[in-house]
């Protein structure tokens, strides 16, 4: 496994896979089996893959949690080296963003404006600026992204979209702890009594589904079980969306594919999580 450091030293690697199908998982690092799962995903379906680590100081607001961002390279490497990996991007700073970076990669629109957009305002310039930057240095053929964020995963299509860039993105299931939380690198942020309360995000979302499942159709219902379900918990909820897949505006009625979507706090720590609402599935 290469593990390169500069923009130069990835350059000269990806010249020499000319022909070669390339699947590129970016990462900020401190891998977990969510993270995992891209990767094995891309091993499967590409002859290289591409891993990048770089906790990207443009995406995190000044008042978010940049600096004390779980980091542990060499454990990861190891991590990536088992699953198979080819190369392993983890620039500094400096090599991302050198003197006189200028440019600001904005994407408009409910998809990038609503929920996780309104609530960390730069957090997605950050994350199209930086994606856009990776997929034009490993120009993969194929780009994996988890649904664990799924607003990210619907701007990033839009930013590839809208920019023709010549990728595919594939979007990954969310991959979730035994009692149903879904893996974060930032639930190690969580004590013990906090870990365990958090189960009930996912619990209360997965009631919500059930009644989708069985027939309702109201987002004001699906909502509403989630709220309550929560109530009475330790788990403080910022939001619960019911937004269609396509347009990203709030729904009324899931005639369409839509998502379940919450933000919620548990101590100082934000989780948001999401399920998937398919009025086609059986
Ligand atoms: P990070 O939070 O490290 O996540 C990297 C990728 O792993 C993202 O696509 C994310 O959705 C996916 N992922 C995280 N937890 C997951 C889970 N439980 N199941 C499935 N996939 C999961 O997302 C970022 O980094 C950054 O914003 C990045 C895209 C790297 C740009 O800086």
């Amino acid at each position: 496994m290469h593990v390169a450091r500069t923009v130069a030293e990835l350059r000269r690697w990806r010249a020499e896979q000319a022909g070669r199908s390339v699947g590129f998982v970016p990462t900020m690092g401190y891998l977990h089996d969510g993270h995992l799962a891209l990767v094995r995903r891309a091993r499967v379906e590409n002859e290289r893959v591409v891993v990048s680590i770089f906790v990207n100081p443009l995406q995190f607001g000044p008042e978010e949690d940049y600096e004390r961002y779980p980091r542990d390279l060499e454990r990861d490497l190891a991590l990536l080296r088992a699953e198979g990996v080819d190369l392993v991007f983890a620039p500094a700073v400096a090599e991302m963003y050198p003197p006189g970076f200028a440019t600001t990669v904005v994407v408009r629109g409910p998809v990038a404006e609503r929920l996780e957009g309104a609530a960390r305002p730069g957090h997605f310039r950050g994350v199209a600026t930086v994606v856009a930057r990776l997929l034009n240095l490993v120009q993969p053929q194929r780009a994996y992204f988890g649904w664990k964020d799924a607003q990210q995963v619907l701007v990033v299509q839009r930013l590839v979209s809208d920019l023709a860039l010549p990728v595919a993105i594939v979007p990954v299931p969310t991959v979730r702890e035994p009692d149903g939380l879904a893996m974060s690198s930032r639930n190690v942020y969580l004590d013990p009594e906090e870990r365990q309360a958090a189960a009930a995000l996912p619990r209360a979302l997965f009631a919500a589904l059930e009644q989708f499942q069985a027939g309702e159709r109201a987002a004001e219902a699906l909502r509403r079980t989630v709220r309550e379900r929560l109530a009475g918990t330790p788990v403080r909820l910022e939001y619960v969306s019911v937004s269609d897949r396509e347009s990203f505006e709030e729904v009324e009625r899931v005639e369409r594919p839509a998502l379940l979507l919450v933000a919620a706090w548990v101590g100082t720590t934000r989780l948001i999580d999401n399920v998937p609402l398919d009025p086609a599935a059986p």
